[in-house]
């Protein structure tokens, strides 16, 4: 077995492509299968692909459906999040809600969430109660992370536990539930699903304070989404948060202010700057990537596995996209 990110998402766009769908409305699922074709990193995917085969040591290709449902739920969130943060480019290309309109991107979400639903049960067999008790209260979790996050950009007195609670709902619990998925078919004890499942929450966390950072500090051309967006809705993020607590009069001030998007954007970053805060995030973020792969010590796999897990878990906080 070739355990590379490589390996994994290759398989994850081949089942991709091969999915078929129903015919009597089909403009519901052009959206669909651009957005699918878009060329998404699939981690999340990978994760419960390699977890069973490492655990269960055999072809990964058994539990395609599971790792897909992940990848379909994902794009879905994906779809209604980019309608939430007005956000008009991912993967460097218009958004759907901008390609078509917001009405096209939620019932095209929706009907990409039923397809993960009903992609979960393929091949199950004994696990799926199991499955669906994950991906249930895991789909739950992320939509209560989403309506936290929305709340907050309202508020100015977000504490740095509160976004951490926040980011741990919208996005680690569905790398914890890729991880756990793949140990439930491979009939992992419940220890080892568990180390697993904090593996993919920590390698979360990381994920999530890197896009933050990325937001902020990233390329656009390689990012492939639009720098600033999080500052433009006033996003509380650790950079934002960590920026009120030092200038609580200057940046409210800034972010009141009626400037170009570009001017507004410029300033919170120099400010940002100034106060070294790029580096400090990124340092919490590379703190949770060390942590994600304290708990592979906790897990019996081979040599091969556990330095893809590892890498992984270091790509979390070092990604440029
Ligand atoms: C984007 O996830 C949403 C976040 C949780 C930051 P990814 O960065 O995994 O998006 P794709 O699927 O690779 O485009
Ligand atoms: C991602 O948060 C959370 C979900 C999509 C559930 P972001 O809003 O930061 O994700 P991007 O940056 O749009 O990919
Ligand atoms: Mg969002
Ligand atoms: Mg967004
Ligand atoms: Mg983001």
């Amino acid at each position: 077995m070739d355990f590379t990110l490589n390996t994994f998402s290759g398989l994850v766009e081949n089942a991709l492509k091969a999915i078929s769908y129903p015919e009597v409305a089909p403009k519901l699922f052009d959206p669909i299968r651009y957005t699918l074709s878009s060329g998404g990193k699939r981690i999340r995917p990978a994760l419960t692909l390699a977890v069973y085969a490492a655990l269960a040591k055999k072809d990964p290709s058994e539990v395609i459906n599971q790792a897909l449902a992940v990848e379909l739920f994902h794009n879905f969130t994906l779809l209604h999040d980019d309608v939430m943060d007005r956000a008009d480019i991912r993967r460097g290309r218009p958004t759907v809600h901008r390609k078509w309109n917001d009405n096209v991107a939620i019932l095209s979400g929706d009907a990409m969430l039923t397809l993960a639903s009903q992609t979960l049960a393929k091949g199950a067999g004994k696990h799926l109660d199991d499955l669906y008790k994950c991906f249930n209260a895991t789909a739950m979790e992320v939509y209560e992370g989403q309506q936290l996050d929305m709340e907050f950009e309202d508020r100015n007195d977000v504490a740095v536990d509160e976004y951490l609670f926040m980011i741990g709902l919208k996005t680690s619990v569905l790398l914890g539930c890729a991880c756990r998925l793949g140990a439930i078919m491979a009939d992992a004890d419940s220890e080892t699903a568990d180390a697993l499942y904090r593996y993919g929450y920590s390698l979360g966390m990381a994920f999530q304070l890197r896009d933050d950072w990325l937001d902020t500090f990233g390329d656009p051309t390689v990012f492939g989404k639009e720098i600033g967006g999080d500052i433009l809705n006033h996003k509380k993020t650790w950079l934002l948060i960590t920026a009120l607590e030092a200038e609580p009069e200057e940046l409210p001030a800034i972010l009141a202010e009626d400037l170009e998007p570009r001017e507004t954007i410029a300033q919170v970053k120099a400010l940002y700057e100034r106060h070294k805060l790029g580096d400090r995030c990124q340092d919490l973020a590379t703190k949770y990537s060390a942590q994600a792969k304290l708990e592979l010590d906790k897990i019996d796999m081979d040599v091969e596995a556990r330095l893809f897990f590892g890498t992984l878990a270091d790509s979390a906080s070092s990604r440029k996209h």
